[in-house]
């Protein structure tokens, strides 16, 4: 730090005395020196002098009728505007208790009478000189606080801009994942509609026409319509088909082929023995068809509200994630939502070649901020991806150990070498190109896991590289 000296010239000095030839005696030494000077010659003037215009040194004597100097100097350092202004003690008084008691009392120095004018004058520079050294680190003090204090903020606001460019990176997959249960409600609503259309004037005489049996072949084909997300892939399906075929085949049915497509589409897959019966019953056609017809109809209610549901599940992560906590303030928060929330932005990166293997705990909410966390889930998922090429596993795991939650996180990408592990968590660090990485997100995480009083521990070796956050539970 760089002091420039205070320059102590111009001094305002209040001399106290109540013997007039002991003040006008220092009053001629000190303005002399070309101090200004004010001599007074009792307490109460003192004090109000000291009111009027805070001197910069008060040198003050003891034995005074009245108010004494032990008071007035207690006073002095009483009162908010005159508490930092150095008081020297000058008196004949050699007792040491009596010094002892003017230091108790606040003064700074003790003067014995009588005294050399040289030494009076060293000890007056000296004594303002160190009040204007402290004034000045004061000062100095004070603006390190504001510059810390703005780092602070800097910081805070680092940190949600790289929330936001992670955002932006992910937002084209998100689109995606808004966009395709979008398409599927469409298409279903379609459907719907044209079910509608070309089978609401016939229903009432289909319904009458319903001899028992086929009443019973029609429940039982809607009934075993499952409303299930097909299991199963093209492939499967065609293989399951053909087999279908074979039975109905076996079983005397003519159009087994056409039949078994429908079945397959219907999602029935066996006991097609239970069926036989019906399909050979003489209305049977066009029972078979109206079922279809109904169960796509059911069918597409269901891709509906499934569609819905995760449109619904993606834009709540979203608005979870892009929530800003101006009032940074600790709240309860389960770490599994957080968690699940940015897997569900980060769905479109994942589903082509990462399983994500959850291994979740029991684990109690904990006071924390859950919008930084969720952004050390993020910082933490992406690197993991980043590492496997968006192939392979990551697992997540959670557990409680005594009083903390322990969330691990391994990738089995191609691991950290170990002349790199000791700088990861450096800001600006980074082995990605350009666009692929700042180095900023560990170093965030860092801060983050710091904020929480938590730990984070880092272990790799080539395809196996786990971070593990531990959090306490208060
Ligand atoms: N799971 C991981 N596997 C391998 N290397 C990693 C992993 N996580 C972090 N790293 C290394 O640590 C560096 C710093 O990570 P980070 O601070 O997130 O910055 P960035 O991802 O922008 O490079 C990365 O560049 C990478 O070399
Ligand atoms: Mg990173």
């Amino acid at each position: 730090m760089n002091l420039t000296l205070p320059n102590t010239n111009r001094a305002n000095i209040l001399v106290v005395d109540d013997t007039p030839q002991n003040l006008r005696l220092l009053t001629g030494i000190l303005s002399e020196k070309g101090y200004q000077v004010r001599p007074v010659p009792n307490g109460k003037l003192a004090l109000s002098a000291a009111q009027k215009m805070p001197p910069d040194l008060v040198l003050l004597d003891i034995m005074m009728p009245e108010m004494d100097g032990y008071e007035v100097c207690q006073r002095l350092k009483d009162s908010e505007l005159t508490k930092d202004i150095p008081v020297i003690f000058i008196s004949a008084i050699n007792d040491v208790m009596d010094k002892v008691k003017a230091f108790g009392v606040g003064g700074v120095d003790f003067i014995t009478k009588p005294f050399q004018v040289e030494e009076v004058l060293a000890r007056i520079e000296t004594h303002l000189k160190i009040c204007l050294l402290q004034q000045s680190l004061q000062e100095k003090n004070q603006d390190l606080a504001t510059a810390i204090y703005q780092l602070q903020a800097t910081q805070e606001h680092l940190i949600q801009s790289e929330k936001m460019a992670a955002l932006g990176q992910l937002i084209a997959g998100i689109a995606h994942e808004i966009n395709t249960p979008l398409g599927i409600i469409g298409s279903s609503i379609d459907n719907i509609s044209n079910f509608w259309d070309e089978n609401l004037a016939k229903m009432p005489q289909f319904f009458q026409q319903l001899t028992e049996e086929s009443q019973a072949g029609f429940l039982a084909l809607l009934h075993r319509s499952t409303n299930q997300e097909t299991l199963f892939t093209s492939r499967e399906k065609r293989k399951i088909k053909q087999q279908l075929s074979n039975e109905l085949m076996a079983g005397g049915i003519e159009n087994a082929e056409e039949i078994a497509d429908s079945l397959v589409d219907m999602e029935i897959y066996d006991n097609i023995e239970e069926l036989l019966p019906f399909l050979k019953l003489p209305d049977w056609e066009v029972v078979f068809n109206t079922a279809y017809q109904f169960a796509s109809f059911k069918k597409s209610i269901s891709l509906i509200q499934r569609a819905t549901a995760k449109s619904g599940k993606v834009v709540f992560a979203l608005k979870s994630y892009a929530h800003f906590d101006s009032k940074q303030e600790k709240v309860q928060a389960n770490l599994h939502d957080g968690i699940e929330t940015v897997l569900t932005l980060y769905q479109n990166q994942l589903k082509h070649g990462i399983e994500v293997v959850k291994n979740y705990g029991d684990l109690p909410k904990i006071m924390c901020y859950p919008d930084d966390l969720n952004q050390v889930w993020t910082n933490l998922i992406h690197n993991a991806l980043q590492a496997m090429d968006y192939k392979g596993i990551l697992m997540i795991e959670t557990q409680q150990q005594e009083a903390n939650i322990v969330i691990k996180f391994t990738d089995d990408g191609k691991g950290i070498p170990p002349q790199v592990l000791p700088k990861i968590f450096q800001p600006f660090f980074t082995t990605k190109s350009a666009g692929e990485g700042s180095g900023l997100g560990l170093d965030i995480v860092r801060k983050i896991v710091d904020k929480h009083e938590g730990t984070i521990a880092v272990d790799s070796v080539p395809g196996q590289t786990s971070f593990t956050v531990s959090l306490p539970i208060y």
